[in-house]
Order: C-alpha cells, then structure tokens, then sequence
C-alpha cells in the first residue's frame, strides 16, 4: 500500500465481498498531458505506473481477474506515432514487470486480434505470456486491439464453424452458453466491477457480452493519477451498491394483509 489513506480505507472493506473480476477503462492519459502543456505520449508514459500498481493491489486484495483496456480498435484512428509510441510502452512495460508478475503470481494474457499488430509486440506478448502461464495467482487481462462487438462476432462465428465440422448446422440453435464459452473471457466469471477513468459516461465497446450486470464506477480522476487510494474508494463503492440481478431485495415485504389481486383490482378502477 503506497499511503496511510489507502491503508486506512483497506481496512473498512469487506474481505468477503471483494470483487472477484475487475475490468478497467483506463482513460484520460492525452488530458494529464494536455493539462502540464507537455505531448499526448507525455500522458501515456505516465499512465504506466498506475498500472503497476493497480495490478499489485488487486493480486494482494484477492481479486481472481483484472481486465484492462489498453487499446481499442477503435484507436487505429490516432495519428502514427502516437500509436507507435503505445507499442514501444507495451514493450517497456512487459519487460519492466514480468518479474513482478511472477513475484505476485499473476497470470497474463492478452484480449484481442493480436495478428493487426507489430511482429515484436507479438513477440513480447508471447514471451510474457509463456512466462507467466504457470502462476496461479490472480489473471491479468490485456485487452489490446480489443473491440466487444468484433469479440462476440467471432465467437458467433466459431460456434457456426463448429457447427458445419460436426455436421448440426442446420439444427444450430444460439445460446448464451454458445456465446459465453467462445469468447476470450470463458474461463472467467463476469466482471463485477467496471471503473473508468476520466469522467466519461461510456463504455468505448468494452467488454459488452460480460458487464451485463457490472456496477459501474466512473470517476473524474485521470489514468495517470489514479492511485492505490482511488481503487479503495471503487472497492468500498461497490461494496455499497445493492445487486439485484433484476430479482428483489426483500427488506421491506408488502404485508400480507394486502392480496395481490385486491390490490391488482383496486388500481386497475382507480386509474379509469
Ligand atoms: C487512454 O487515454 C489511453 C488509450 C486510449 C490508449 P487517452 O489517450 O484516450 O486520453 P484522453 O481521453 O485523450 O485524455
Ligand atoms: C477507451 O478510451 C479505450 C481505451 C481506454 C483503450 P478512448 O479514449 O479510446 O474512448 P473514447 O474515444 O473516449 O470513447
Ligand atoms: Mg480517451
């Protein structure tokens, strides 16, 4: 834990509710370096260590998946050299931590049509990935050159393909299993918790099948400022919220005294 505040507001969490998948827009890297009159990459560079951290706490709190959104497709729109500048990182930062990652038994994988990008991006990946695929701790999930829509397009695809090998094409009935099992995140229950940082009230095609029921989190901090100390508050946050799965919480049931078809009738005349 970095400081006295962060420690302190880990103490107040439940350590039987902490969520078991987190996923994280981290946005606001191009602000923080607008805000200091220095380059985009300025901001990009010091979104590096908050991602340190991050992973670090949340092995520590017992969380069982992170997913960080690291690059859209979407983000093939920027200009050249910023996008170059985001792979040259990537390959700093898989280098840098792979030994903490294994220190903290994380295991890493990266989300996303990984064949778009840079031969010795690629590699990295795959080197970190190697390297890290016999830890049990905690899985840390890159989304990279990630799109929710393309992701559950292919598994859409993969369940057909699978289908016209076996021959039960033409009796394939979809379901949420079918999709579920194919996409990258199989393995893993839904994320619980969906932060993102920098006040943006969307979700920029970020995991769409799997934050059907996540509590979202959104605050105004930007990526490279959000610390150990934030993602307390998030945790304490969704400790409060009230999931109901679209089911009821019963803390207050009607009295039995009032019929439901009493009550069903005497609405239906007193709205004529
Ligand atoms: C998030 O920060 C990082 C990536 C999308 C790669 P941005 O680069 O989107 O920062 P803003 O939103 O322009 O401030
Ligand atoms: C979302 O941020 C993508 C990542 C954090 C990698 P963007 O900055 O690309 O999203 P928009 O453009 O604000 O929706
Ligand atoms: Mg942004």
């Amino acid at each position: 834990m970095d400081n006295l505040e962060s420690q302190e507001l880990a103490l107040l969490l439940d350590p039987e509710r902490i969520p078991r998948h987190v996923a994280i827009i981290m946005d606001g890297n191009g602000r923080w370096a607008n805000r200091r009159g220095l380059p985009r990459i300025a901001g990009h560079r010091a979104g590096v260590n908050p991602v340190r951290d991050c992973v670090e706490t949340c092995a520590q709190m017992g969380v069982e998946a992170l997913t960080l959104y690291a690059f859209s497709v979407e983000n093939w729109k920027r200009p050249r050299t910023e996008i170059d500048t985001l792979w040259r990182l990537l390959r700093f930062y898989l280098r840098r931590e792979l030994p903490e990652l294994n220190k903290n038994n994380v295991v890493l994988r990266v989300l996303g049509r990984l064949d778009a990008l840079p031969a010795k991006v690629r590699e990295e990946i795959d080197y970190a990935e190697e390297r890290t695929q016999r830890n049990r701790g905690m899985r840390l999930n890159l989304a990279i050159n990630y799109s929710g829509r393309a992701e559950i397009l292919d598994a859409v695809n993969a369940v057909i393909a699978q289908a016209r090998l076996a021959g039960t094409l033409d009796t394939l009935r979809l379901d949420e299993e079918s999709i579920s099992s194919n996409l990258y995140t199989s393995d893993l229950p839904d994320p619980d918790l969906l932060i993102r940082t920098s006040g943006e009230m969307r979700v920029s095609n970020f995991l769409l099948w799997q934050i059907a029921y996540a509590e979202l989190y959104v605050t105004d901090t930007l990526w490279p400022d959000f610390s150990r100390t934030e993602l307390m508050r998030a945790f304490l946050d969704f400790q409060k919220r009230e999931r109901r799965f679209g089911g009821l919480v019963m803390k207050d049931p009607v009295p039995a005294a009032i019929a439901e078809d009493e009550w069903i009738e005497e609405t239906a005349v007193s709205s004529k």
